[in-house]
């Protein structure tokens, strides 16, 4: 019955990692590819969807028919989301976004010191932390336009629970309709070609696992669980 759902409908994605400069030659950054985000592109576009790609650093091919959207920090990244939000249908946040950013830019490049005496001083890096961008797009949800929002969550599991506790109260505490809980660590980690994913609701208990599964697999499944979504009226 969701064949077809996603015809005609604007979708936004956010993929890649963000970088977050220091000085002009330096950023702090992480090891996300891109990769799953151009799969979710690639096959929205596929199946009619009109597609903006918010692409963070992603040195990938650009799928035919996908409007791309190059950003670097993860202020651009909040800014490009917003603006492609303003008419869209659905917003998946699979970019990995920084949660801090140093709290100065250096305009020239952070030196070595050779003074005698501080031949081992080594400059502080003071952080802050950046907008929750996801947290941001529920929040605005009710003014206008509301638009299922898909959130993504990289777990490894530990002490304080396993992946799919983790991912619940994550589903919980970011109030999205839909969270892809990739599951990381061992031989699953960033960059990797295979996934495995749970995709949860918050409506639900019933979890549906995907994978180990390219991320073109993954991400069909992701746009299957969203078509329902869009079928069945909408999240709210
Ligand atoms: O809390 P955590 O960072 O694991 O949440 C991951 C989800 O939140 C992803 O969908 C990611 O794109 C989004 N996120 C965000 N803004 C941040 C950090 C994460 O939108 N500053």
């Amino acid at each position: 019955p969701t064949a077809g759902a996603l015809a005609g409908c604007h979708v936004v994605v956010s993929a890649g990692g963000t970088r977050e400069p220091l000085d002009p030659v330096r950023f702090l950054g992480n090891r996300s590819s891109g990769k799953q985000g151009f799969a979710l592109a690639q096959v929205a576009a596929s199946r009619g969807a009109r597609v903006t790609l918010v692409a963070a650093n992603a040195e990938l091919p650009v799928p035919d028919g996908v409007d791309v959207v190059p950003v670097e920090t993860a202020l651009e990244l909040q800014e490009a989301v917003r603006t492609a939000t303003a008419d869209a249908d659905v917003v998946v946040m699979a970019a990995a976004v920084a949660d801090f950013r140093p709290r100065e830019y250096q305009d020239a490049k952070i030196k070595k010191t050779h003074a005698p005496g501080q031949e081992d001083s080594a400059p502080t890096i003071e952080l802050v932390r950046n907008p929750d961008i996801l947290a941001g797009l529920v929040a605005d949800r009710g003014q206008g336009r509301s638009p299922v929002i898909v959130g993504f969550a990289a777990e490894t599991g530990d002490a304080s629970g396993d992946v799919l506790s983790l991912a619940r109260a994550k589903l919980v505490r970011k109030r999205c309709d839909l969270l892809v809980a990739n599951q990381v660590g061992r031989d699953l980690t960033f960059g990797k070609d295979d996934s495995l994913v749970h995709l949860l609701r918050p409506e639900s208990e019933e979890v549906r696992t995907v994978g180990p599964a390219s991320k073109t697999v993954v991400a069909e499944a992701v746009w299957d669980e969203v078509g329902e979504l869009l079928a069945t009226g909408g999240p709210v």
